[in-house]
Parts: structure tokens; sequence; C-alpha cells
């Protein structure tokens, strides 16, 4: 549905995107995850058609759009600002796309409610200000002004980072529901790892104007191809020289000594079963989460963090000793 090919992107002698090759099914929802600065925003504009490639390709369907205008495109956008006009009404603002596009007034009418009803944006919002609305509200009139003008794909650039905490995660559900129910083409900026989880179909991993790997949350996490990807996405212990050596003593493994090895902290065990290496470590310091408890300790002169689901008997203090079961399967090495 979406190809980019060979694209490169720069702005004047700075590229800021190398060579960025990606196919994104009709229907998926597509992510692009990174740190700030590797390159997402520029990726996305250029299939929106707010940049134009140096060099390659992009592709709709099987037209390729690279010097196409922006409104022949019919892709949706939604902003990370929302870019609302905040002098208009609700319902101006969402019927704007639809009259550039001379819609009849009664069309109009028509889709917007239709489309507020999906969205969750009652009669009474529609006709205030929209800067009398919350930032989740205004999000939602962000999202129904892109929607109404029934685009192939819809792109959102961190739609949701300036919302609160909870409002994220309710946000989060909600644009989740409405993309299946519409099944349409979504591709997602953001920089957080459990919007990218949760959401995603598939995600694209970028690091500094590259795509690290592309695959399921499944796979981005549990078989990541690079340091970069696994240390980015999810929380990691770095296992060094002297926790290797002794568990390739203990195993007979052979972890390469002079690498470090990468573990995720909820695969660290204090359940013993064969296969797995024991290590023991001192309590530095712990954090109760209520769910769990958040262990840092110290085991062979390397830190170590340890996740306990809380069990109501189970706790070590500060300078106590605990034992850790690590399996060999768990070691990642790059
Ligand atoms: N208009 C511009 N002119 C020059 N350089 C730019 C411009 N816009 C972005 N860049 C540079 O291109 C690189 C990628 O920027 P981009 O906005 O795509 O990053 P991003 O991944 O979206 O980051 P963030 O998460 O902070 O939004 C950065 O190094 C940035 O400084
Ligand atoms: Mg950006």
């Amino acid at each position: 549905m979406v190809k980019y090919e060979n694209v490169e992107i720069s702005y004047g002698k700075f590229v800021a995107i190398e060579n960025l090759n990606l196919d994104i099914k009709e229907g998926e929802f597509f992510t692009f995850l990174g740190p700030s600065g590797c390159g997402k925003t520029t990726s996305l504009r250029a299939l929106v058609g707010f940049l134009t490639p140096s060099k390659g390709k992009v592709f709709v369907g099987d037209r390729d759009v690279t010097h196409l205008p922006v409104e022949k495109r019919n892709i949706g956008m939604v902003f990370q600002s929302y870019a609302l006009f905040p002098t208009m009404t609700v319902y101006e603002n969402i019927a704007f796309g639809m009259k550039v596009k001379k819609c009849s007034k009664n069309a109009i009418d028509k889709k917007i409610h239709e489309v507020s009803e999906k969205i969750k944006i009652t009669n009474e919002q529609l006709k205030k200000n929209v800067s009398e609305l919350s930032g989740g509200q205004q999000q939602r009139v962000a999202l129904a002004r892109a929607i109404v003008l029934e685009p192939k794909i819809l792109c959102l650039d961190e739609p949701l980072s300036n919302l609160d905490a909870k409002l994220r995660i309710d946000m989060r559900k909600e644009l989740k529901r409405l993309q299946k129910d519409l099944g349409i083409t979504t591709l997602y900026v953001t920089h957080d790892q459990e919007e990218a989880l949760t959401l995603s179909d598939r995600i694209a991993v970028f690091n500094n104007g590259y795509v690290e790997q592309v695959g399921t949350p499944n796979e981005i996490y549990n078989e990541s191809k690079s340091e970069f990807v696994c240390d980015f996405i999810g929380d990691i212990n770095r296992l060094g020289r002297n926790c290797l050596m002794e568990i390739n003593r203990q195993l007979n493994t052979d972890f390469d000594l002079k690498k470090t090895g990468f573990i995720r902290i909820e695969r660290c065990s204090s359940e013993n079963k064969t296969g797995r290496a024991k290590i023991t470590g001192q309590v530095e310091d712990l954090e109760f989460n209520g769910i769990f408890t958040k262990y840092t300790l110290s085991c062979c002169g390397e830190i170590i963090k340890y996740l306990h689901t809380n069990d109501g008997n189970f706790l070590r203090h500060e300078g106590e000793f605990m034992d850790l079961y690590i399996a060999p399967e768990d070691i990642m090495q790059f």
C-alpha cells in the first residue's frame, strides 16, 4: 500500500534519511519508532508530500507519488500540535477540508455527524470554539478533521504526546478501535516504546536516519536484531565479563567475554530451574511498585535489575543477598 524505495531526504547539505526502504501493507497499523531527531517526522512528511526526497521513490499502491502535490495524495495527517484553527468552532474545523473540496452543505453535515459519533465528539462540543476544549478533546477534533475526508492513508505524528498519562492510555485504546473499525492504513510516529508495542501491527525502529529493524512488536521485543533496538525497546540488563564468565563456567556455554550480554530485566528469575545459572546478588536498592518490586542488585561487581512480582511474602532489604537464575537462551549478544 505504501512503499519507500531507496529514499534519501536532505535538508540542504544535511542528509536526514539515508536510504529508506519500507513496504507497508493495506490496513496495517505501522509505527515509526525512535529517539528524538532520528528522522521519523521527516520520513512521514515525504509520504504526505510536504517534503520531496532527494533520491528514491515513494509509492501509494502502484502509483509513484514522489512528486505529486499534497492535495492529490488523499492522505490524512494529524500533527503533533493538532494545528487546529483556534478561532473556528469544532464544527468549522472538521468541515474545513470538505469545504475546500467544495462538498455540498448537506454532505458535509451528514459526514460530520457520522464521524463525530464514531470519535465521540458530542453535538454540544461541535458548537464550541476549539480553544474551549481540553487536550484530549482537541485531539479528537484533529482526528475527525482528517477522517471526514475519507483518506486512504492516515498519518499520525505523535498525536498523543500532549496528553496526560491516563488520557494517553484511554486515547490509545480508542485510536486502535477506530483504526480497526475503519480498516484504514495507518502510519504512526512515536518515541514511546509502550505505545508502539501496544498499537502496532508492525514497527520500524529508527536510529539516526536509518531503520535498524522492522518487525511485529513481538519480534522487535523478543528477537531484537541490534544492541540499539534491544536497548531502546524495553528495560534491559547488561551482563559484563564477570557475570558472563560465571554463566559460562556453570553452564559450559561460550558467551563472548569481550562483548556485553543483554537480558530483559523480567527474564531474570528467582526460580531455580534446570539449565539456569545461579548468580548471587546483594540488594543495593529497591523500589516497591505495588504489583512488583524492582530490585537493583550487585552481582559479581555488576549491576543487575530484577523485577519481583508481588506475592505478599517475598521481601529482601537493602544489603541482603538473593539468588537470581538466568537461562542462557535469554541472553542476547550482538
Ligand atoms: N527543517 C529542517 N531543516 C534542517 N534540518 C532539519 C529540519 N527538520 C528536521 N531536521 C533535522 O533532521 C533530523 C530528523 O528530524 P525529524 O524531525 O525527522 O526527527 P524526529 O525523529 O521526528 O524527532 P522528534 O521525535 O524529536 O520529533 C534531525 O537531525 C533534525 O535536526
Ligand atoms: Mg518528529
